[in-house]
Protein backbone atom coordinates (compact mmCIF):
# COMPACT_ATOMS: atom_id res chain seq x y z
CA UNK A 1 0.00 0.00 0.00
CA UNK A 2 0.90 3.26 -0.84
CA UNK A 3 -0.19 6.53 1.33
CA UNK A 4 0.63 10.05 1.01
CA UNK A 5 -0.10 11.93 3.74
CA UNK A 6 -0.75 15.49 2.98
CA UNK A 7 2.30 15.68 0.86
CA UNK A 8 3.28 19.12 -0.11
CA UNK A 9 6.38 20.26 -2.48
CA UNK A 10 7.83 23.56 -2.75
CA UNK A 11 10.93 24.41 -5.09
CA UNK A 12 11.43 27.92 -3.99
CA UNK A 13 8.46 30.02 -4.69
CA UNK A 14 6.98 27.50 -6.72
CA UNK A 15 4.38 25.36 -5.54
CA UNK A 16 4.58 21.68 -6.96
CA UNK A 17 2.69 19.36 -4.82
CA UNK A 18 -0.08 21.04 -3.30
CA UNK A 19 -0.88 19.33 -0.24
CA UNK A 20 -2.25 15.99 -1.66
CA UNK A 21 -3.60 12.90 0.11
CA UNK A 22 -3.82 9.73 -1.99
CA UNK A 23 -3.67 6.49 -1.01
CA UNK A 24 -2.99 3.09 -3.28
CA UNK A 25 -4.12 -0.31 -2.64
CA UNK A 26 -3.24 -3.53 -4.14
CA UNK A 27 -5.18 -3.62 -7.48
CA UNK A 28 -5.14 -0.24 -8.10
CA UNK A 29 -4.08 0.40 -11.76
CA UNK A 30 -3.91 4.23 -11.95
CA UNK A 31 -4.38 6.69 -15.16
CA UNK A 32 -1.81 9.75 -13.49
CA UNK A 33 -3.26 12.55 -16.18
CA UNK A 34 -2.57 16.00 -16.39
CA UNK A 35 -1.35 18.94 -18.40
CA UNK A 36 2.33 20.17 -17.77
CA UNK A 37 3.98 20.93 -14.83
CA UNK A 38 1.17 19.55 -13.15
CA UNK A 39 2.83 17.82 -10.60
CA UNK A 40 2.89 14.15 -11.24
CA UNK A 41 6.25 13.23 -11.95
CA UNK A 42 6.83 15.44 -8.65
CA UNK A 43 4.52 13.07 -6.96
CA UNK A 44 6.32 9.61 -8.27
CA UNK A 45 9.29 11.08 -7.25
CA UNK A 46 7.88 11.98 -3.62
CA UNK A 47 7.26 8.14 -3.58
CA UNK A 48 10.63 6.65 -5.11
CA UNK A 49 12.13 9.50 -1.93
CA UNK A 50 13.58 11.26 -4.25
CA UNK A 51 12.40 14.19 -3.20
CA UNK A 52 11.93 15.21 0.23
CA UNK A 53 7.97 16.28 0.67
CA UNK A 54 7.96 20.26 2.27
CA UNK A 55 5.31 18.86 4.51
CA UNK A 56 3.82 15.91 4.97
CA UNK A 57 4.77 11.99 4.27
CA UNK A 58 5.01 9.13 2.01
CA UNK A 59 4.57 5.37 3.50
CA UNK A 60 5.12 2.59 1.40
CA UNK A 61 3.84 -0.90 2.99
CA UNK A 62 4.06 1.38 6.25
CA UNK A 63 7.92 2.38 5.69
CA UNK A 64 8.73 6.43 5.32
CA UNK A 65 9.80 6.52 1.52
CA UNK A 66 12.76 9.26 2.95
CA UNK A 67 14.09 7.05 5.84
CA UNK A 68 13.46 3.18 4.75
CA UNK A 69 14.29 4.43 0.71
CA UNK A 70 16.47 1.31 0.13
CA UNK A 71 13.99 -0.68 1.38
CA UNK A 72 11.01 0.78 -0.13
CA UNK A 73 13.06 0.35 -3.53
CA UNK A 74 13.16 -3.00 -3.51
CA UNK A 75 9.20 -3.41 -3.73
CA UNK A 76 9.06 -0.97 -6.76
CA UNK A 77 9.52 -0.83 -10.52
CA UNK A 78 9.54 2.12 -12.08
CA UNK A 79 10.99 3.44 -15.63
CA UNK A 80 11.35 7.68 -15.79
CA UNK A 81 10.21 9.90 -18.03
CA UNK A 82 13.37 10.47 -19.09
CA UNK A 83 16.59 7.52 -19.21
CA UNK A 84 19.10 8.53 -16.61
CA UNK A 85 23.08 9.14 -18.79
CA UNK A 86 24.07 5.59 -17.21
CA UNK A 87 27.54 5.10 -18.94
CA UNK A 88 27.44 1.44 -18.36
CA UNK A 89 27.46 -1.19 -21.10
CA UNK A 90 24.04 -3.05 -21.34
CA UNK A 91 26.02 -5.92 -20.26
CA UNK A 92 27.54 -4.40 -17.35
CA UNK A 93 23.97 -3.03 -16.79
CA UNK A 94 22.85 -6.13 -16.59
CA UNK A 95 25.38 -7.50 -14.28
CA UNK A 96 24.73 -4.59 -11.90
CA UNK A 97 20.96 -4.68 -11.76
CA UNK A 98 21.05 -8.69 -11.49
CA UNK A 99 23.23 -8.73 -8.23
CA UNK A 100 21.99 -5.76 -6.62
CA UNK A 101 17.90 -6.27 -7.33
CA UNK A 102 17.81 -9.88 -7.79
CA UNK A 103 16.65 -10.04 -11.02
CA UNK A 104 17.21 -12.82 -13.30
CA UNK A 105 19.60 -11.86 -16.36
CA UNK A 106 17.16 -14.74 -18.55
CA UNK A 107 14.10 -12.12 -17.68
CA UNK A 108 15.45 -9.22 -18.88
CA UNK A 109 16.39 -11.22 -22.19
CA UNK A 110 13.23 -12.42 -22.12
CA UNK A 111 11.43 -9.22 -22.06
CA UNK A 112 13.83 -7.55 -24.62
CA UNK A 113 12.82 -9.66 -26.68
CA UNK A 114 9.49 -9.20 -26.44
CA UNK A 115 10.22 -5.53 -26.74
CA UNK A 116 12.05 -6.42 -29.92
CA UNK A 117 15.36 -5.08 -28.43
CA UNK A 118 18.36 -7.01 -29.90
CA UNK A 119 20.51 -7.23 -26.91
CA UNK A 120 23.25 -9.64 -28.62
CA UNK A 121 24.68 -7.33 -31.02
CA UNK A 122 24.50 -4.10 -28.21
CA UNK A 123 25.55 -5.76 -25.52
CA UNK A 124 29.16 -3.64 -25.05
CA UNK A 125 27.40 -0.54 -26.27
CA UNK A 126 27.35 2.16 -23.64
CA UNK A 127 23.39 2.59 -22.50
CA UNK A 128 23.57 6.35 -23.24
CA UNK A 129 24.80 5.81 -26.66
CA UNK A 130 21.04 3.98 -27.43
CA UNK A 131 18.52 5.60 -28.92
CA UNK A 132 15.44 7.01 -26.77
CA UNK A 133 13.46 4.50 -28.17
CA UNK A 134 15.82 1.29 -27.54
CA UNK A 135 16.99 2.91 -23.83
CA UNK A 136 12.90 2.88 -22.89
CA UNK A 137 12.96 -0.77 -24.13
CA UNK A 138 15.87 -1.72 -22.13
CA UNK A 139 14.49 0.27 -18.92
CA UNK A 140 11.02 -1.40 -19.57
CA UNK A 141 12.48 -5.45 -19.91
CA UNK A 142 14.38 -4.35 -16.69
CA UNK A 143 11.73 -3.51 -14.99
CA UNK A 144 9.37 -6.23 -15.78
CA UNK A 145 11.69 -8.76 -15.31
CA UNK A 146 12.15 -7.25 -11.62
CA UNK A 147 8.32 -8.67 -10.88
CA UNK A 148 7.81 -5.78 -8.21
CA UNK A 149 4.76 -5.24 -6.26
CA UNK A 150 4.64 -1.48 -7.28
CA UNK A 151 5.05 -0.61 -11.01
CA UNK A 152 5.20 3.23 -11.65
CA UNK A 153 5.99 4.38 -15.12
CA UNK A 154 6.34 8.06 -15.96
CA UNK A 155 5.34 8.27 -19.79
CA UNK A 156 7.29 5.58 -20.61
CA UNK A 157 6.00 5.36 -24.26
CA UNK A 158 6.88 9.13 -25.40
CA UNK A 159 10.43 7.46 -27.42
CA UNK A 160 8.37 4.30 -28.47
CA UNK A 161 7.41 3.33 -32.28
CA UNK A 162 3.56 2.06 -32.34
CA UNK A 163 4.65 -1.35 -32.62
CA UNK A 164 6.86 -1.16 -29.46
CA UNK A 165 4.01 0.42 -28.14
CA UNK A 166 1.73 -2.29 -28.56
CA UNK A 167 3.71 -4.76 -27.63
CA UNK A 168 4.70 -2.86 -24.27
CA UNK A 169 0.87 -2.78 -23.50
CA UNK A 170 0.94 -6.32 -24.67
CA UNK A 171 3.39 -7.55 -21.63
CA UNK A 172 1.45 -5.12 -19.30
CA UNK A 173 -1.91 -6.99 -19.86
CA UNK A 174 -0.01 -10.65 -19.08
CA UNK A 175 1.04 -8.79 -15.81
CA UNK A 176 -0.98 -11.18 -13.12
CA UNK A 177 -2.87 -9.17 -10.41
CA UNK A 178 -1.95 -7.91 -6.93
CA UNK A 179 -0.06 -4.82 -7.61
CA UNK A 180 -0.03 -1.69 -7.63
CA UNK A 181 0.33 0.19 -11.28
CA UNK A 182 1.01 3.89 -11.29
CA UNK A 183 1.16 4.85 -15.47
CA UNK A 184 1.77 8.55 -16.21
CA UNK A 185 0.39 9.47 -19.30
CA UNK A 186 -1.65 12.22 -21.71
CA UNK A 187 -3.10 9.30 -23.41
CA UNK A 188 -5.78 7.75 -21.97
CA UNK A 189 -7.15 5.81 -24.72
CA UNK A 190 -3.94 3.98 -24.53
CA UNK A 191 -4.36 2.13 -21.53
CA UNK A 192 -8.18 2.23 -20.51
CA UNK A 193 -8.04 -1.32 -20.89
CA UNK A 194 -5.31 -2.02 -18.15
CA UNK A 195 -6.31 0.67 -15.76
CA UNK A 196 -9.47 0.94 -13.38
CA UNK A 197 -8.81 4.57 -11.63
CA UNK A 198 -8.00 7.95 -13.34
CA UNK A 199 -6.34 10.52 -11.53
CA UNK A 200 -6.11 14.16 -12.89
CA UNK A 201 -4.10 16.64 -11.50
CA UNK A 202 -3.56 20.43 -11.98
CA UNK A 203 -1.41 22.91 -10.18
CA UNK A 204 -0.28 20.68 -7.54
CA UNK A 205 -3.49 19.27 -6.64
CA UNK A 206 -5.66 16.20 -7.52
CA UNK A 207 -8.93 17.53 -9.36
CA UNK A 208 -10.49 14.40 -9.80
CA UNK A 209 -9.77 10.59 -8.84
CA UNK A 210 -12.33 8.12 -9.64
CA UNK A 211 -12.82 4.49 -10.89
CA UNK A 212 -13.11 3.67 -14.38
N1 LIG B 1 13.88 19.80 -9.30
C1 LIG B 1 13.06 20.83 -9.52
N2 LIG B 1 13.47 22.09 -9.31
C2 LIG B 1 12.65 23.14 -9.51
N3 LIG B 1 11.37 23.03 -9.91
C3 LIG B 1 10.91 21.79 -10.12
C4 LIG B 1 11.71 20.63 -9.95
N4 LIG B 1 10.96 19.53 -10.24
C5 LIG B 1 9.77 20.00 -10.61
N5 LIG B 1 9.71 21.34 -10.52
C6 LIG B 1 8.56 22.19 -10.85
O1 LIG B 1 7.41 21.57 -10.34
C7 LIG B 1 6.30 21.74 -11.21
C8 LIG B 1 5.72 20.38 -11.53
O2 LIG B 1 6.65 19.66 -12.32
P1 LIG B 1 6.47 18.12 -12.67
O3 LIG B 1 7.69 17.67 -13.35
O4 LIG B 1 6.04 17.38 -11.44
O5 LIG B 1 5.23 18.19 -13.69
P2 LIG B 1 4.56 17.05 -14.57
O6 LIG B 1 3.13 17.01 -14.20
O7 LIG B 1 5.33 15.79 -14.44
O8 LIG B 1 4.69 17.66 -16.03
P3 LIG B 1 5.02 16.97 -17.49
O9 LIG B 1 3.71 16.49 -18.03
O10 LIG B 1 5.57 18.10 -18.28
O11 LIG B 1 6.02 15.87 -17.26
C9 LIG B 1 6.84 22.51 -12.42
O12 LIG B 1 6.52 23.88 -12.24
C10 LIG B 1 8.33 22.28 -12.34
O13 LIG B 1 9.04 23.36 -12.89
MG1 LIG C 1 6.45 14.68 -15.75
Amino acid sequence: MIDIKNATKKFGSTLSLDDVSLTFNTNDYVALMGPNGAGKTTLIRLILGYYHPTNGEVLIYGMNAIKHRLKVLEHISFVPQLPPPIKLSLDELMSYVCASAHIKREEIVHFAKEMELDLEPNLSKSFFKLSGGMKQKMLIAISLAKKSEIIIYDEPTANLDPKARDNFYRLLKQNENGKISLFVTHRLDEIKEIVNRQIFMDLGKVVSDEKI
